[in-house]
């Protein structure tokens, strides 16, 4: 099966999860790619699509969103995944998932898991308790057992097919 990897990553979270996702496809025709680098006449060759972002003011980076707006055809199915800092934010493809569903595409199946923020030492200092808490929560993650979760979840998907 040819299956595409590609992602938008800022500070590097969702390129581990990205390279983890890849060691789960084994046996596979896998391109790993930032969204960047990747013409939109060619989605539609691949079978299927693991789409990746870091979610940035609560949407998806912009080469997410240029690439699936600017394909005429695409593939008939996609797999999300994404990083976050906030525990409830679940909505950040919800634009790109539209258009995906407005071209006759599907997404079958979503992956996601917390995401460190880089902050500058500035930006440390201004924090107040809370969010120097929810910094400390966030710190090493993705970790192993995210990436680990996120090899199994790709399996399953190719298993699931
Ligand atoms: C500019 C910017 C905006 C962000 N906005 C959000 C947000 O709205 N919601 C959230 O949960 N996390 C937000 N984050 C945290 C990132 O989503 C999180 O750290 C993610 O893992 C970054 O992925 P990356 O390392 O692949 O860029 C933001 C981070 C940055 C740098």
């Amino acid at each position: 099966m040819k299956i595409l990897i590609c992602y938008h990553t800022i500070t590097g979270n969702t390129e581990k999860v990205a390279k983890s996702i890849k060691q789960g496809l084994t046996g596979q025709d896998v391109t790993l790619t930032p969204a960047l680098g990747v013409d939109p006449v060619d989605l539609a060759s691949f079978d299927i699509v693991f789409l990746g972002s870091g979610t940035y003011a609560a949407s998806v980076g912009k080469s997410i969103k240029k690439l699936i707006k600017s394909a005429e055809k695409l593939p008939s199915k996609f797999v999300f995944f994404y990083t976050h800092a906030s525990p409830g934010s679940n909505k950040c493809f919800y634009r790109v998932e539209k258009e995906i569903t407005r071209k006759n595409s599907s997404i079958i199946a979503k992956f996601e898991c917390l995401g460190a923020t880089k902050p500058t030492k500035e930006q440390l200092e201004l924090m107040n308790p809370k969010q120097r808490e929810n910094y400390n929560s966030l710190i090493g993650h993705p970790d192993e057992i995210d990436l680990e979760n996120a090899k199994e979840f790709a399996k399953k998907v190719i298993v699931n097919l």
